[in-house]
């Protein structure tokens, strides 16, 4: 196994067996996605892309959080216009766009962001014990990073709904019965059932496994283009409202947020 000491947010391992592993690495923040930790996965990512000797990637967190979602203090003080020129959407497209299969293995809170990374994985492996949520609502705004679309296209409208309008969680058998986990096992083994079967794929003949992909997410992602810009605008317009920033100022004085409408 070799690491990759350049990074700071994330940890890398590379092994023998085509499988790059990428740990998210900030424990005491529930592994909340800043802008830092984002662009060194896009990094991460864009070099593995570079090199034949990956087959499949593998997202982990750890036991506590996949991710919780963006980073709250860090949109405190953004405007609508910070978020339409945002790097954060670059990172996310590369991630988007990496041609090799991504496979998430997931312990503890999937929220916000973090649901949304693991939606941009292709296989979600989750422990009977992680829970999944798109808590945006309780902060004044909506998911940003594709979450309106994926979520639907995963789970259907209703419970996409609710998850998406009241915040509320649901568990790792609901998320495997609704379709977003393809798996459920005990959260101990959770990394060891997503690295055995990111070799198996990686075993396989590359160029297939790449244009697998492609076809697959021409079914699934294919039906959510439109709706991802509506969403990005949506999500940059919310960032002026008042609302905005009290369910912020509320998450971070870790108090009930008032909201006003204004
Ligand atoms: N951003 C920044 N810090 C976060 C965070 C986040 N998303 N989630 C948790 N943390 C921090 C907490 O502030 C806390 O820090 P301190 O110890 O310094 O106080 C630490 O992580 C542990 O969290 P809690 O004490 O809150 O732990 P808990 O077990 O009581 O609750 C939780 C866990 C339910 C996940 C709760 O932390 C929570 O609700 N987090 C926010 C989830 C959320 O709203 N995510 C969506 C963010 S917006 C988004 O994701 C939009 C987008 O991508 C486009």
């Amino acid at each position: 196994m070799t690491q990759d000491g350049a990074f700071k947010d994330i940890i890398t391992e590379r092994g023998e067996d085509g499988v790059l592993l990428i740990r998210l690495n900030r424990p005491k923040a529930l592994n909340a996605l800043r802008t830092r930790l984002l662009e060194e996965i896009a990094e991460a990512l864009l070099a593995a892309g570079d090199d034949g000797d990956v087959g499949c990637v593998v997202i982990t967190g750890d036991d506590r959080a996949f991710a919780a979602g963006a980073d709250i203090g860090e949109m405190q003080d953004k405007t609508p216009v910070d978020v339409v020129r945002d790097p954060r959407a670059a990172h996310w497209a590369t991630i988007r766009t990496f041609r090799k299969p991504l496979v998430a293995a997931i312990n503890g809170f999937c929220l916000g962001g973090g649901n949304e990374l693991a939606m941009h994985c292709d296989i979600l492996i989750a422990g009977r014990t992680a829970s999944f949520g798109q808590p945006e609502i309780n902060l004044g705004i909506i998911p940003g990073a594709g979450g309106t679309q994926r979520l639907t296209a995963m789970v259907g409208k209703s419970k996409a709904m609710r998850m998406i309008l009241s915040g509320e969680r649901i568990t790792a058998e609901e998320a495997c019965a609704a379709g977003l986990v393809a798996e459920v096992c005990e959260p101990e083994l959770t990394l060891e059932r997503a690295m055995t079967l990111a070799r198996v794929i990686a075993s396989k003949a590359p160029l297939a496994v790449e244009l697998a992909k492609e076809a697959v997410l021409a079914a699934s992602d294919g039906l959510v283009k439109d709706g991802l810009a509506l969403e990005r605008k949506a999500f940059a317009l919310l960032f002026a409202t008042e609302d905005r920033r009290e369910g912020v100022r509320a998450f971070l004085e870790k108090r009930p947020p008032v909201f006003t409408g204004a």
